[in-house]
């Protein structure tokens, strides 16, 4: 199996699947059971925003990330509903998503607010994730490479991370995500490839902790964690149910 520096990264997306005490409810269990994952597993959970601190406090002492679903590119300011990377990073946020696909197409974030979000959150000291995928309309129109290295490009261009500051990139076609359609193994694998080395062009010294996100569930997502270039999964759906979630994590020795 794929490790990147000895781990496989599980990533959970509560999204707004998990409330306020389903939140407390999934992160105390995940406390209870930590000793019992294997070592090489690394887990990160990310909560609503309003259940975020309570679920940082219950993981921190059990090696369990917490991280933001979105954040703001500014500090602070007159922006209504918003909350910002060092707020989160305050709450106890070790990660931040960025331009996950609900947010681009449900939310219609642009490719140039993924770019500021990068910086903010880099600015704070947060971990940023970056996601990246075609839209099933860019995959019948061939179009798949070009929108990722648009987002590549958009997101990356000019980013200074510090030294010893991960880049985590989610892979994760649009077209799979929330829908149960799974992409092939192979096929994120040869995608995978493809972002890492755009990634080297856009970054040189950078070597991106990839994972792959859309429709990962107990029964598949060994095929994903077998590819040499997929290092970890970035999970929804099976993530915000504790025995899905729990038969992805021992499915890791
Ligand atoms: P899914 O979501 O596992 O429910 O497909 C993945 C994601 O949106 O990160």
């Amino acid at each position: 199996m794929s490790l990147y520096k000895g781990k496989y990264y599980l990533f959970a997306n509560w999204k707004m699947y998990l409330d306020y005490d389903e939140s407390n409810i999934e992160a105390n269990a995940l406390a209870v059971e930590a000793k019992r994952f294997s070592p090489r597993v690394k887990m990160a959970v990310f909560p609503n925003a309003l259940s975020l601190y309570p679920v940082a406090q219950v993981l921190r002492d059990v090696d369990i990330g917490v991280g933001a679903q979105n954040t703001h590119w500014l500090d602070k300011g007159g922006y209504t509903g918003e909350i910002s990377a060092p707020m989160f990073k305050a709450a106890g946020c070790e990660y931040a998503l960025i331009g996950h696909s609900e947010r681009r197409h449900l939310f219609s974030e642009s490719n140039d607010d993924t770019q500021k979000k990068m910086e903010a959150v880099v600015k704070n000291g947060l971990t940023p994730v970056l996601c990246v995928g075609e839209t099933l309309q860019d995959r019948r129109d061939g179009k798949t490479n070009d929108t990722i290295e648009i987002q590549l490009r958009a997101a990356l261009q000019g980013l200074t991370l510090p030294k010893g500051r991960a880049l985590i990139i989610a892979y994760e076609p649009v077209w799979a995500i929330g829908s149960g359609e799974s992409c092939n193994p192979l096929e994120a694998e040869k995608e995978h490839k493809n972002i890492i080395r755009l990634v080297r062009g856009l970054l040189p010294k950078i070597e991106p902790i990839m994972l792959y996100g859309g429709s990962v569930r107990p029964d598949n997502a060994l095929d994903y964690l077998s590819q040499p270039s997929i290092h970890g999964v970035l999970v929804g759906g099976a993530s915000a149910k504790l025995k899905t979630w729990e038969e992805i994590i021992y499915n890791i020795k």
